[in-house]
């Protein structure tokens, strides 16, 4: 629990924000830097699930690399310190611009998503004088036990190319005249909890597709695994730190025949999510004929995990003193946009809420501010750090 002098420092910062936690970020990403680095296994982050510059250079800081999925995310990592040799830049839709954008920055790769886009990369690197490095994903049909929103890797998934595509993939990387081909890339989902197992299979079918690739003549030398690992949104205080060390233990069993070859993941959630909270002030508390609702300054807006996939995220009242805390009541917690898909929670049991009181609606580093819109015209939440919750950078 936050002491009152954190309470009254958090509480002069306009509602709603964004609030880091720098030190939890910091142990995130040792722990991601200590593993990567045992296994031997190269780490993107990927820059879609938050690219607050303040959170991006601490990231490139520390060596790891940036997993791309715009032509301006591809320019954001390289104004926050990734350099261009560590930045894979994948997407189902590159526009011509985004693809020359790519090529004359010199990222480490290009991850094409079709056979259509290879063909275009081609033609535009030969246009430019300049050769496209590319990777190729593949859409490995596995089912990762996700949300249907958040899988990546199934046969009627739009992601990367499937296995009846594959002899012509190879006719045609071998027609191309500016692109250099330099391995393979599988995601397959996100929020992936059945770790062990999921990723286990992952890293079977990878095997045999990289394998069949390497008897039709490609030199396979790197092979990106893609992000996926899930976080705990039930219980962010037991599991601050996602397992990694399962996940890189599985991947580096499952890889294992593959030594020598460069192998990559991309984590984006697993990274952030948990280092982020959204703040909120309980506006009105409001008697149903059934229910108490509490309505917040904070809205779908700013967080739409809630309403798009009926995501879970705990809330708790920061403001609600010790002696507070011992009787609790259900409330529904509602945001003010006009929709009815506006709630962060129903029959949640929190202390006695008052007008006022600050709520933080914990594991929303991830896929939070990034995805917030402007909806009724609404201003977006702004970041803020826990070692500087009132500096410079909050407004
Ligand atoms: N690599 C690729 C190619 C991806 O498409 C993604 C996420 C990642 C890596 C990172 O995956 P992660 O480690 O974060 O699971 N908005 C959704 C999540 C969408 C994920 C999209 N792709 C949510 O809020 O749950």
């Amino acid at each position: 629990m936050l002491n009152t002098n954190q309470i009254a420092d958090l509480e002069k910062i306009r509602t709603p924000y964004y609030l880091y936690d720098i030190r939890l970020l910091e142990k995130t990403v040792e722990e991601v830097r200590f593993l990567s680095e045992k296994y031997g296994i190269e780490v993107h982050y990927a820059v879609k699930a938050n690219s607050e510059p303040r959170i991006l250079r601490y990231i490139a800081g520390k060596g790891l690399g940036a997993d791309c999925v715009s032509g301006n995310e591809v320019v954001c990592a390289l104004e926050n310190g990734f350099p261009a040799g560590k930045i894979a830049f994948a997407g189902v839709g590159k526009t011509d611009e985004e693809i020359e954008i790519a090529l004359r920055t010199g990222i480490f790769a290009m991850v094409c998503e079709s056979l259509h886009e290879i063909s275009v990369v081609d033609e535009i690197a030969s246009g430019l004088g300049i050769r496209a490095s590319i990777m190729v994903r593949i859409n490995p049909n596995i089912d990762a036990h996700t949300h249907k929103y958040i899988t990546t890797g199934l046969d009627d998934n739009k992601f990367g190319i499937s296995e009846h595509e594959f002899g012509a993939l190879v006719e045609l990387l071998g027609k191309c005249r500016s692109v250099d081909f330099r391995g393979l890339h599988f995601h397959i989902g996100s929020q992936i909890t059945e770790v062990e197992e999921v990723f286990s299979l992952e890293c079977m079918r990878a095997r045999s597709i990289v394998s069949y690739f390497e008897s039709a003549g490609l030199n396979v030398d790197n092979i990106d695994l893609g992000g996926g690992l899930g976080v705990d949104y039930e219980d962010p205080d037991m599991n601050p730190v996602p397992d990694f060390r399962t996940w890189f233990a599985t991947i580096a069993e499952g890889m294992e025949p593959f030594r020598g070859k460069r192998i990559h993941v991309e984590p984006g959630r697993s990274i952030v999510a948990q280092c982020g909270s959204l703040i909120t002030k309980v506006l009105y508390v409001k008697n149903g004929l059934r229910k108490t609702f509490l309505i917040t300054d904070a809205g779908m807006n700013d967080l739409i995990r809630p309403a798009l996939y009926g995501a879970y995220h705990k809330v708790e009242n920061i403001s609600a003193s010790t002696d507070r805390q011992g009787s609790l009541r259900p409330y529904d917690i509602v945001g003010p946009v006009c929709e009815s898909s506006d709630v962060w929670g129903e029959g949640r049991m929190l202390p006695e809420t008052f007008r006022g009181d600050l709520l933080a609606i914990r594991s929303a580093g991830a896929y939070g501010q990034v995805m917030a819109s402007r909806y009724n015209l609404r201003d977006l939440a702004k970041a803020c750090y826990s070692d500087d919750p009132c500096g410079q950078n909050n407004y």
